[in-house]
């Protein structure tokens, strides 16, 4: 194919010629496209690009939520409990050193020691996470920190959706054993033996969040509901 062949440096044109052809083969797509004055001779792949980013931006913008709001003033916009909750995580929770807002994510890679599951890039059977990409040992097991923006619509949590509840991907942070006594099924097969080099991966920044309460667990929860 046209694309395939031509050199590293001819390939952005090769593919805007395909893309082009196909877009404006579908009668369809020419008239929205004529409709906002963009013509058959300057469109390019970065048009497709830009399209996509417009319609992702559209249609998956989370309306403002309470946090927002009372980041903005609104003193009212959060309940006591959630007001707890941020205090916990901003303060003996550390959760913002890797959740940073405003996202709430460093969009860095970290272990938390999630088990391996069924979803996800598996090589060899295994999935290596960021190693996976840059072949390195010591990025074995690691995974970018989830943004949490409307969190509590976007369960199951971690990369593989191993955990069904905010609760126990929260625990699992300064507790990596209850979710292998709630699931033995993790550690079947050769699980068992490679547990300990999941949680031997896991970032020595949780050891910075101080023990929590039952309470502490409730308030961060509301919180996350609330952001
Ligand atoms: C060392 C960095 C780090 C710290 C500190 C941290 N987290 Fe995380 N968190 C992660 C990573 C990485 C993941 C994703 C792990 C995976 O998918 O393997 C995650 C996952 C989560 C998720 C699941 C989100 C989803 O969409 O799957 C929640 C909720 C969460 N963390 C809340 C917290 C809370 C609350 C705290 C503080 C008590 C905290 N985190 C502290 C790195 C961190």
């Amino acid at each position: 194919m046209a694309v395939g062949d031509s050199l590293y440096q001819d390939k952005y044109k090769a593919l805007s010629s395909a893309i082009s052809n196909r877009v404006w083969a579908d009668k369809d797509l020419v008239s929205s496209l004529k409709r906002l004055g963009v013509d058959k001779d300057s469109f390019e792949l970065a048009d497709i690009g830009n399209a996509l980013a417009d319609f992702i931006a559209v249609k998956f913008s989370c309306p403002p939520s309470r946090w927002q709001s009372f980041l903005k003033g609104d003193k009212g916009a959060l309940s006591t409990i959630e007001k707890k909750g941020a205090v916990a995580f901003f303060g003996k929770g550390r959760c913002a050193v890797c959740h940073t807002p405003p996202l709430f994510s460093d969009f860095k890679f970290h272990s938390i020691g999630v088990p391996q599951g069924d979803f996800g890039p598996h090589t060899r059977t295994r999935d290596l996470g960021r190693a996976g990409v840059t072949n390195k040992a010591d990025d074995l097991y690691l995974f970018r920190t989830p943004p949490l923006i409307a969190v509590k619509d976007t369960a199951p949590y971690g990369h593989n959706g191993v955990f069904s509840t905010l609760e126990s991907v929260v625990v699992h942070h300064v507790n990596p054993v209850q979710l292998f006594l709630d699931k033995p099924e993790l550690m079947e097969g050769n699980d068992r033996y490679r547990l300990g080099r999941y949680l031997d991966a896991r970032s020595e920044l949780l050891r910075a969040i101080e023990v929590f309460s039952d309470d502490d667990l409730k308030s961060i929860i509301s919180f996350l509901e609330a952001i």
